[in-house]
């Protein structure tokens, strides 16, 4: 199989090493990927626009084009490609709803019969406010844009006095319809499937660290590390995290709109058990670079399997391991003034054997500098995830440019 990765972080590094381990591979581009994949082996190929895209795979006999990102997702991209009978492992666009449409989201869930926080709508200003004085505020109110809003389009309000700005300023920045949801209280997860338009496989849990610092208040970011699997769930959870899939599948197939892909689901465990808290029709960064290299199955195999609709009865094989995944940024990061363009370096031995992702890297003088926030991430499997935590910081203190910070408590 001759395969192309859409993307350039460390997630689609991560899905390209695993793509690459399969027996069924011959050879794998990554387009426009980055130089810090390029050092580790991978082609990359500077074509980003769909026409671009195309003619590479025709000229290039591409079979099959995975899609990392939700921007390429929800381009026209897949369409095009498949038009010229390029197979594409990505959601067509009107299933990718899903996470470009809040209230589609919840118009699925609600036909899936699968539990989320009770939600209202406003379509303007006047039933924003109505919704906001009709709260009681003995548990917080949280108000969503309905569309992408890369992680910043959620408010949690404990007082009016705060959800009345919160709710104009969302407005301003996106619009309406805004959804005004109950605040549910737990712990959360990301769930992860691969999904043939019907039947699907399970590609695990992972819990990721959103914040700059061990802060709740702090600043949000793309993330900052993760781990696999989720270490709170019991094996009921984990049925019923199947079953979640299991019944938004078939109500997206009822809805005309049948999923195929990677399904992402942000989940919280409260007392009262399971909720989802939104989906995504991607894999998550960086819960991928800690998820799929526990992964023993071939990989690619599955994601042929996927866009063929033939996932029926597989099963996907893990390694016993847990694995840690920590991310280094660049200094200043998630502002906007960062410190950019140094020298990095990485051991040659950690080049060769460590688990390392890259993202925000450039090339300079032969040498690699970090170019945007996340710069590059590790990952370490071992017996239990405190020895895989203890590798992992091990490994991502031996690499070194100025200004680099990464957290010290992921999956403490
Ligand atoms: P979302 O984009 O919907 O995943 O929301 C982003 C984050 O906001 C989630 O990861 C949660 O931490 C928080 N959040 C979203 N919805 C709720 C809710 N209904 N109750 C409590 N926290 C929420
Ligand atoms: N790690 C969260 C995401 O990829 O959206």
């Amino acid at each position: 199989m001759r395969v192309l990765v859409i993307g350039k972080g460390g997630r689609e590094h991560a899905l390209a090493q695993k793509i690459s381990e399969s027996r069924q591979l011959e050879k794998i581009w990554v387009a426009p990927g980055n130089p810090g994949m390029q050092q580790s082996g991978f082609e990359c190929v500077a074509v980003e626009k769909t026409f671009d895209v195309l003619s590479f795979c025709k000229s290039e006999l591409v079979d099959l084009v995975v899609l990392g990102p939700e921007g390429a997702i929800l381009s026209d991209l897949k369409q095009t490609l498949e038009n010229a009978g390029i197979s594409c492992l990505a959601p067509i666009p009107e299933a990718a709803q899903l996470e470009s449409s809040k209230v589609f989201c919840k118009k699925i869930l609600s036909s899936a019969q699968v539990k989320t926080a009770a939600f209202e709508i406003a379509k303007d200003l006047e039933s924003a406010q109505s919704l906001i004085v009709k709260h009681n505020f003995s548990k917080p109110l949280v108000i969503k844009a309905d569309g992408l809003a890369q992680g910043k389009g959620v408010a949690v309000c404990e007082s009016a006095e705060r959800a009345f700005p919160e709710a104009q300023s969302l407005s301003s920045a996106y619009g309406f319809p805004l959804l005004f949801e109950e605040c549910l209280i737990g712990k959360e997860l990301s769930a992860f499937a691969l999904c043939d338009g019907e039947d699907f496989v399970m590609l695990g849990t992972a819990c990721d660290y959103k914040r700059i610092t061990a802060n709740p208040f702090s600043a949000n970011t793309g993330g900052m590390g993760a781990y696999s699997p989720c270490d709170f769930i019991s094996e009921a959870d984990e049925k019923e995290i199947s079953e979640i899939f299991r019944k938004t599948l078939k109500a997206l197939k009822r809805n005309d709109t049948p999923f195929v892909g990677f399904l992402f689901a942000g989940l919280m465990l409260t007392a009262e058990g399971l909720y989802v808290l939104e989906y995504n029709v991607r894999m998550g960064d960086p819960e991928t670079q800690a998820l799929l290299p526990r992964i023993e199955s071939d990989f690619l195999d599955l994601a042929v399997k996927a866009v063929q609709g033939r996932l029926k009865n597989q099963k996907v094989e893990f390694l016993p391991q847990e694995s840690v995944h920590v991310v280094a940024v660049s200094g200043g990061y998630p502002q906007s003034e960062m410190q950019l363009g140094h020298p990095i370096k990485v051991p040659e031995e950690m080049l060769e054997n460590a688990q390392i992702y890259f993202a925000g890297v450039a090339k300079k003088n032969e040498s690699l500098i970090n170019s945007g926030g996340r710069v590059l991430g590790i990952t370490a499997l071992a017996d239990n995830r405190a020895q895989a935590r203890e590798v992992a910081y091990q490994m991502i203190r031996k690499v070194e440019f100025s200004g680099r910070y990464f957290r010290e408590d992921i999956a403490l």
